[in-house]
């Protein structure tokens, strides 16, 4: 087990008082969707939260008590700043840390394949200044067995003081775990606290310490046996969701040609008080992770020769859906003698997901790309973008345009429905609406095409 700590007590007895007293130095590297908000929680709780990341403009922003994310106001920066929240770029400021939560990126790469940079490359930079009896603890979404295979390597041999984490049954010097996060951007129905965390350590003193330190911000905390198990739980979430959004996607298009509505069998089906969950087709997967993290699973199970059929077949259903909405555009102005040629189309809402200010992989992008490649001369309203300049896969550099004038399009695209929107509004004003959300339930008019 670790080393015993001044006076008799333990290391871990020593972490456990700390947290317990709120003086446990709580570090986050990643200051993004993920990272911002757990740190506010922890500095809510009292803890010295200190914020880490490569950005230098949002490290400034955050100092300067301003925010760069939509649902964190710059007030409760303020506040975070008042109870002596910081952000800092200045890695060496680590060692002084008695937690140390990594929040980075885990995209695809071009080949579909696991990019593990962002998390290597925050290893390389923990690693010089990782001291004793120290908790790291992983929350981004990854593979089964990233936390052992990749991240404690690094750790240990980037170690200056060839520091070793705590393992089952041995001694050690530093102690690692796997927790991880279950944000739902947009989800106003559960407070953050009430997420129960999962945590997995590489060791139980590990799963011991992560679960004591996220035990006193959420009120929950399920303990697994092993980095690897809670590594894997978040991808099953995932892949639940994406598998299901999958089926729905494909009967959509089944109910579609049969002339059925499906979301009022979505509707129907909800009723029943067991056995069934409701999932509703859109116009494609977006966000950072319901369209990659399944891939991170698919990746790793080659190495077992395994081929995860389910996660490929979802994938394939739901990378189709903006051909599918665009050939329904296609169709719709057809009806009306046009062509997609020339045609003004307005995209409403580019957001991967209503009410949101993310634009990751938001099928929004795909589709405006492919009605530009046929011709059309695209707009997009969305009241969370004023501007889309250069993002991962598309470089659009559009400006939103204002809702006034509705009737200049020739086709209204609803592929974000955001609660902002007065949807009666827009049937009235414009010629043609192809809605991909049922955004216009209840409406009824011929000018409404739902696809
Ligand atoms: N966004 C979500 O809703 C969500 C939900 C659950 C899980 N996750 C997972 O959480 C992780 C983070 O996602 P996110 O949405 O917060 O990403 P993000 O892009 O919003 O934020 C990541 C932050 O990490 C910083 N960063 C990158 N490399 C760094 C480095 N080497 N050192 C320090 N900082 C670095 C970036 O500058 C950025 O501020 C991902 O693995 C994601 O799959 C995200």
């Amino acid at each position: 087990m670790s080393s015993i700590a001044r006076n008799g007590v333990t290391a871990v007895e020593e972490f456990k008082n700390k947290v317990q007293a709120r003086t446990a130095r709580v570090g986050i590297i990643g200051l993004g969707y993920v990272g911002l908000p757990l740190a506010l929680l922890f500095n809510e709780e009292r803890f010295p939260v200190t914020g880490f990341d490569i950005d230098t403009t949002k490290v400034a922003t955050l100092n300067a008590g301003d925010s760069y994310l939509y649902r964190i106001p710059p007030t409760e920066v303020q506040l975070a700043r008042q109870r002596h929240f910081s952000a800092t770029t200045d890695f060496a400021r680590l060692r002084d840390m008695d937690a140390i939560i990594i929040c980075v990126p885990t995209p695809l790469d071009e080949y579909h394949q696991p990019d593990l940079t962002y998390i290597t490359s925050t290893a390389e930079s923990i690693a010089p200044y990782l001291r004793h009896e120290q908790l790291i603890v992983l929350e981004s979404t990854t593979y089964p067995g990233t936390t052992e295979e990749v991240l404690l390597p690094i750790l240990e041999n980037g170690s200056r003081a060839g520091l070793k984490a705590v393992r089952q049954g041995q001694s050690g010097d530093f102690y690692l775990a796997f927790s991880p996060e279950r944000e739902d951007p947009g989800n106003q129905t559960v407070a953050r606290r009430d997420i129960p965390k999962v945590v997995g350590g590489l060791d139980p003193d590990a799963s011991d310490l992560a679960a004591n330190l996220y035990g006193s911000i959420f009120n929950r905390v399920v303990p697994v046996s092993n980095p690897a198990a809670a590594e894997m739980a978040k991808l099953l979430e995932n892949i639940y969701r994406c598998v299901n959004i999958a089926l729905v996607n494909e009967l959509k298009i089944l109910c579609l040609r049969m002339g059925i509505n499906i979301w009022e069998v979505i509707e129907a089906a909800s009723t029943k008080p067991f056995g069934f969950q409701a999932f509703y087709p859109g116009p494609g997967l977006g966000g950072h992770c319901i369209p990659i993290d399944p891939y991170y699973l698919s990746w790793k199970a080659k190495e077992f020769d395994f081929h995860t059929r389910f996660i490929e077949l979802a994938g394939e259903v739901n990378l189709q859906m903006p051909y599918h909405v665009v050939d329904s555009v296609g169709k719709a102005l057809n009806e009306r003698q046009k062509a997609v040629k020339e045609s003004k189309v307005l995209v409403l809402g580019l957001a991967y997901k209503k009410d949101i200010d993310d634009l990751r992989e938001s099928p929004s992008l795909t589709i405006i790309e492919l009605l530009q490649k046929q011709g059309a001369h695209v707009s997009y309203n969305d009241p969370y973008f004023p501007f889309v300049a250069r993002g991962r896969k598309y470089n659009l550099q559009m400006k939103c345009s204002n809702l006034d004038d509705l009737d200049q399009y020739d086709c209204v695209l609803i592929v974000t429905d955001h609660s902002d929107y007065d949807y009666r509004r827009i049937v009235g004003e414009a010629q043609l609406i192809v809605d991909t959300r049922n955004a216009t339930k209840g409406i009824e008019s011929s000018k409404i095409v739902r696809c």
